[in-house]
């Protein structure tokens, strides 16, 4: 008796397995960021969904949940370790918190000249290098996708160094941006993306440093009354998912994603410039924030106060990482 209970519940278990009900339900893919949909980010998201959908001929469902609709910054890197959501593109400065402190070498000031810079390190072993390092916590790194460099915003204008001395300026979860307003004597306060907008709206924090993109699609500018045009760091992000989740999908399942996040990566950082581009003229044309431009000794000047970060970081990300990074920056730009 029990061994036929045994035996039909098995013969059940391979009739659902390989039955018409199974193979009709998608995997869903449920990918959570912090930003808006009309960012580099969020476009790139949307793209992914397109054609991760077209390539498994429905096979796989995409859920993007924009704007923290899931899950803040800090809540969603847990979430996805749990498996409750399998894809987010965290900010490089966002990994600290899980140990993973390397990537805080892109919060470096001035560390990235220029986007061919950049292209060259994430593309290039370095970059490969950086994604090993997620697996250990249970994560795969798939791509890095783009958004620009960051501005810094306040009620006040921000010129000289000596502008921003006790300024309380929200930060993202990276001690090197710690370091960076530390060394301007400006007051740094770590904060959940979503927040940023009320914290300035009602003084809880006076500045922040974001790219024009994100700044624009908060509504940031319309609660800061000046932007200063510093492009000191950079913004940019690590598309990841469960490991798990990840490796365990069939390979013919798991080439088309590749191939959709290979194509959805090329699609967000051909068009990551032009977000901003466009964000910064929105900006203008609202006319609710100044925008600073620096003379080249102002930019000199603010370069030189920054520069006791590099020692800070060396203490924490490692001074060889960072020569490594200086040495591939250095060969981009020959
Ligand atoms: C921030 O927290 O300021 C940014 O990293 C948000 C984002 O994902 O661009």
């Amino acid at each position: 008796m029990r061994t036929f209970a045994i035996a039909a519940s098995i013969a059940a278990l391979a009739l659902g397995l390989a039955g018409p009900a199974s193979a009709q339900s998608p995997i869903i893919i449920k990918f959570s960021h912090v930003v808006a949909t009309d960012t580099p980010k969020g476009k790139g998201a949307e793209k992914f969904k397109e054609l991760a959908e077209k390539y498994t001929a429905g096979k796989v469902k995409v859920e993007v949940y924009p704007n923290s609709t899931l899950y803040k910054d800090k809540e969603e890197l847990e979430a996805l370790q749990l498996g409750s959501v399998q894809m987010l593109a965290p900010s490089n400065s966002k990994f600290g918190p899980l140990g993973i402190r390397e990537f805080e070498v892109f919060d470096l000031p001035y560390i990235l000249p220029d986007m061919k810079t950049l292209r060259k390190v994430t593309e290039g072993p370095l970059g490969t290098r950086l994604l090993k390092l997620l697996d250990a916590k249970g994560i795969t790194g798939l791509a890095y996708w783009d958004n620009g460099f960051k501005q810094m915003s306040a009620n006040k204008k921000l010129v000289t160094p000596a502008d921003y001395q006790g300024v309380k300026f929200r930060i993202q979860s990276s001690r090197v941006l710690q370091a960076q307003f530390k060394a301007l004597s400006s007051l740094p306060q770590v904060m959940a993306f979503s927040e940023v907008y009320q914290a300035l709206q009602t003084g809880v924090v006076d500045g922040q440093e974001n790219t024009w993109s994100n700044i624009y699609t908060q509504k940031m500018h319309e609660v800061q009354k000046y932007i200063t045009e510093t492009n000191h760091g950079y913004i940019g992000y690590v598309v990841i998912v469960n490991k798990k989740f990840w490796d365990d999908l069939p390979a013919d399942i798991r080439d088309p994603l590749t191939k959709a996040m290979k194509e959805a990566t090329d699609f967000s950082n051909t068009q990551s410039q032009k977000e901003n581009d466009d964000a910064l003229a929105e900006i203008k044309k609202s006319g609710k924030s100044e925008i600073i431009k620096l003379t080249p000794e102002q930019d000199a000047a603010m370069r030189k106060a920054m520069e006791p970060v590099y020692k800070d970081a060396a203490g924490r990300v490692g001074q060889p990482l960072i020569d490594e990074f200086l040495k591939e920056a250095k060969s981009a730009t020959n």
